[in-house]
């Protein structure tokens, strides 16, 4: 039986931040060269030998310590989603899921500069959360294939055709929307943190979009809500199979498979426990098991295979090319000519910034991101 909702409790507060700190004083301490090829090719090369070789090493260092330079001279932080290019996260100052990130970007203080290493979505919701730091986004092409299922005027149709139906109708979307779908629902939720969220609304019925595979999940998790799915989905997660993980599962019979709620019906069946990007990386380190298959985007593997050495991970995963369109080279070439910068209308960032701060009180009202409490008391 599936152990649903393990990550819900969100990350812990207090470690976070002591990571961050860490992170940032490292970043404040830079004197010069930083990255030892050496040691990254030992790091990155649990990964992938067969890409991490000692010459790619060289040059990666090389890009790193010009990234860490710029960094200081601009005043940045980096913020890295758990799905990455391996050498991403050597030089990122936070990295995590769509929940730690968002935080992580609330929290932003003593730096001008986000360079969001993400997909566009993420930069979109770092910017609503931290309107006055500018938000860089390296590759302005990374997009969302389950965001794009949800066109804002197709959203508005729907809400109104509902409410006919549904006076009660609350709205809630996942993290993977545009901010003009953000700004029309009541609140925001993530992987981590879904059912909880729609448990807590006042609402009988509930919208939730776009993620079919999300609500469908969400709907087990809160069997007393109507909860009404709108069609969309990741093609990543979506085109996962179950046949694929039976047949791992089947050798390898002391396994956890580890699955994100994006993917099918069929493939949760199959799953020891559901959760997060970074509820998976925490079960990993924390179980007593020493095998593991993380059913969602390869990039998880990766970053398990690096930051989990003594530990074994199986892969049937797929590649989600928006979230592998940010590089070395185009972190650089943005970092210095501070462009693609995310901008948004303030009237729709106030809006999409509500459903935010709704989703903190929601679940977690003793830990709304101080710079979200403070938006709401001036009437944000
Ligand atoms: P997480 O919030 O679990 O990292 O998921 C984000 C995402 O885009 C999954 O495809
Ligand atoms: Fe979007 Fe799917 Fe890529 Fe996640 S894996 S960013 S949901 S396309």
């Amino acid at each position: 039986m599936p152990e649903f909702g393990k990550a819900q409790a969100g990350p812990k507060r207090t470690a976070e931040e002591i990571k961050v700190l860490k992170a940032f004083s490292a970043f404040s301490t830079y004197r010069g060269k930083m990255f030892n090829p050496e040691d990254l090719f030992n790091r990155l090369k649990r990964a992938d030998p067969g890409f991490y070789t000692r010459s790619e090493c060289e040059s990666i260092a090389h890009k790193l310590d010009r990234i860490a330079a710029l960094k200081k001279e601009k005043n940045a932080v980096l913020l890295a989603h758990n799905y990455q290019r391996p050498e991403i996260f050597e030089v990122a100052d936070y990295t995590g899921d769509s929940l730690g990130l968002s935080l992580q970007a609330s929290e932003v203080e003593s730096a001008d500069v986000i360079v969001f290493c993400g997909v566009h979505f993420m930069a979109e919701t770092a910017k609503i959360v931290s309107p006055d730091k500018i938000v860089i986004l390296p590759n302005i092409q990374a997009g969302c294939s389950l965001a794009d299922t949800a066109d804002a005027d197709d959203v508005a149709d729907r809400i109104e055709e509902l409410k006919a139906e549904y006076p009660d109708l609350g709205v809630v979307c996942y993290v993977n929307t545009t901010a003009a779908v953000k700004a029309q629902s009541d609140a925001c939720c993530t992987s981590s943190n879904a059912a909880k969220v729609v448990i807590a609304m006042p609402n009988s019925a509930i919208l939730f979009l776009p993620d079919k595979n999300l609500a469908r999940y969400v709907a087990q998790e809160a069997p007393d809500k109507t909860i009404i799915a709108w069609d969309g989905q990741c093609d990543v997660h979506n085109n996962l199979q179950p046949e694929a993980i039976q047949r791992i599962r089947d050798n390898y019979p002391n396994l956890k498979v580890l699955v994100h709620p994006e993917c099918r019906d069929d493939v949760v069946k199959l799953a020891d426990a559901v959760m997060s990007t970074s509820g998976m990386v925490d079960y990993a380190i924390k179980s007593d098991s020493d095998q593991f298959l993380a059913v969602t985007e390869c990039g998880l593997s990766d970053l398990l295979a690096i930051q989990v050495p003594n530990k074994k991970f199986f892969r049937a995963c797929n590649v989600c090319r928006y979230m592998k369109m940010i590089t070395l080279d185009n972190i650089i070439e943005s970092m210095i000519k501070m462009q693609p910068q995310i901008e948004l209308e303030e009237n729709l960032r106030q809006k999409a910034e509500r459903s935010i701060r709704h989703m903190f009180e929601l679940t977690d009202p003793d830990h709304v991101p101080v710079a979200l409490r403070q938006m709401s008391e001036v009437g944000e």
